[in-house]
């Protein structure tokens, strides 16, 4: 599959990402997943799916500790596209261990003990999810970061040994916004609330006008180290 990318770049359309993802899972059929964090990025993709009825199985990560206003974006979703998202939990085991031993909100101590909370709440849960599936669909896009200014639309994820698919990553914020208004989809309100990238409750923080898009991930942290370990690579 690593070697596969170079084919599997003629299946893609950029100015068509429902038939990208029709070719894709005619390719691989019951092996194209799509994560997501029900951010206004991840609606625009799961519209996509779910108003062409792709063969496309959606999955959250639920971390546990994810905003009051995620989780009614989700059931807006459920509910507006008579669907069900498929849900993943941390390993009940660990994370019982985790709270235990190092407290509730022990992620605000050192970035090793946030690392940890987030490879138990998301990264191990992904692990769990992409297993035996060919395509990776995510909502990533590169103005998010400069980081992810370097991705490509089609990339290898070396971790998790599967390719990754990021349609709207060259889409910009008004791109984003104008086809959630115009396909008149629900979306996170926190982002009216001047929240850009939405994680977990306790890690997110609105940003200021001016801000990096990304400032208010794990406000508290060195930016260099600011991924989750969802997107490393
Ligand atoms: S993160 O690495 O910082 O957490 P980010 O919030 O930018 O990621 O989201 C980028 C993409 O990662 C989303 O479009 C989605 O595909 C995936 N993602 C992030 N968080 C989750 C989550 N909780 N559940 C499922 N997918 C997620
Ligand atoms: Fe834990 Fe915060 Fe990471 Fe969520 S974002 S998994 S609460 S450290």
């Amino acid at each position: 599959m690593k070697n596969a990318i170079n084919d599997l770049n003629s299946l893609i359309n950029s100015d068509d990402i429902g038939e990208s993802l029709k070719s894709l899972s005619d390719r691989f059929p019951n092996s194209v997943i799509f994560s997501t964090s029900f951010s206004s990025e991840d609606q625009v993709i799961a519209h996509i799916i779910l108003a062409n009825r792709l063969p496309i199985k959606i999955f959250t990560l639920d971390t546990g500790r994810l905003f009051p206003e995620t989780y009614s974006v989700w059931s807006r979703t459920n509910e507006g596209y008579n669907t069900t998202v498929d849900s993943y939990f941390p390993n009940a085991t660990h994370i019982e261990k985790y709270v235990t031993e190092k407290g509730p909100n022990a992620f605000y101590n050192s970035v090793e003990n946030r690392k940890e909370c987030c490879f138990i709440r998301k990264v191990e849960p992904l692990k769990r999810a992409l297993s035996n599936q060919s395509i990776w669909v995510t909502g990533l896009r590169a103005e998010h970061s400069q980081a992810r200014q370097h991705l490509n639309t089609l990339e290898w994820d070396e971790g998790n040994s599967i390719v990754k698919y990021n349609p709207i990553l060259h889409w910009t914020t008004d791109d984003v916004n104008s086809f959630i208004k115009a396909n008149n989809i629900p979306y996170n309100s926190l982002h009216d609330k001047g929240f850009v990238s939405i994680g977990c409750a306790p890690c997110t923080r609105a940003i200021l006008p001016g801000e990096d898009f990304r400032a208010g991930r794990w406000w508290w942290e060195d930016t260099t180290k600011k991924e989750c370990g969802l997107h490393e690579r």
